[in-house]
């Protein structure tokens, strides 16, 4: 059986009970399971383990590191996963990625770890681009971090992507919009005040959103051009 993928069930000194994927040439299996149909959600039960400071993780996961510091984005805050996730299900394979309101370069750093081309993050504070950048330098990843507004990049991107607040949508939605090509992903929008709002602003450019994510009263929206 050397090589072959078992789990140990139980075993004495004489006998052995396991498990495996595969039917064993020369053995009758005691009992047959089927592998549910449902492979996404039986792959979602394998979460990390922690060992001390070892991290266990099957090798489908993909894994960013963020180092605690004073930028915005750890991962744990509502507008930063709902990003997150529209990422996972919009960003396609070698698409260019612009993070406006980059923090602590989370967003932009998983756009490289999901597949990403050229990417740039920008933030109007210095010190969240200083740590954008040691981050993705902790990540082994590649991403061109700069202070400043989306008025002031030069290019466009398939994929822009900005987790700020109603307010300052209100001021730089237009320059963010013309510098996507194909979608756009805004989050950092709290209650459902907020949300017609933002929807508002959105079709004041003919655009609508064709996906809504919520969690914990925060929305986060796709508009694809
Ligand atoms: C809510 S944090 C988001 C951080 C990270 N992207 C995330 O999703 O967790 C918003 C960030 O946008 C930056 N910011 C605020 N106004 C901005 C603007 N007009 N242009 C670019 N960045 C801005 C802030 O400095 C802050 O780091």
């Amino acid at each position: 059986m050397r090589g072959l993928p078992v789990e140990i069930l139980s075993r004495d000194s004489e006998s052995i009970t396991f498990a495996c994927y595969n039917p064993l040439e020369g053995l009758e299996p005691l009992k047959v399971e089927e592998i549910p149909q449902d492979w996404t959600n039986w792959k979602h039960s394998f979460g990390p383990v922690e060992v001390e400071d070892l991290v266990i993780l099957p090798p489908w996961k993909k894994v960013i590191f963020i180092k605690p510091g004073l930028a915005f984005g750890t991962g744990l805050h509502p507008s930063t996963k709902l990003a997150l996730r529209l990422m996972v299900e919009t960003l396609k394979e070698g698409e260019s990625l612009l993070d406006v309101g980059t923090g602590s370069g989370i967003l932009a750093i998983a756009g490289k770890i999901l597949g990403a081309g050229m990417v740039v993050g920008i933030d109007v504070d210095p010190k969240a681009v200083e740590e954008a950048k040691e981050n993705a330098k902790a990540n082994g990843v590649f991403v061109e971090f700069c202070v400043g507004e989306a008025k002031e990049v030069k290019d466009s991107f398939d994929v822009v992507v900005a987790n700020l607040e109603t307010e300052i949508f209100k001021r730089v939605l237009a320059d963010i919009l013309e510098k996507a090509e194909r979608v756009c992903l805004l989050s950092g929008i709290y209650g459902e005040g907020e949300l017609k709002e933002i929807e508002a602003m959105i079709s004041s450019f003919n655009l609508s959103a064709d996906r809504i994510l919520t969690e914990e009263n925060w929305y986060a929206l796709r508009v694809v051009k």
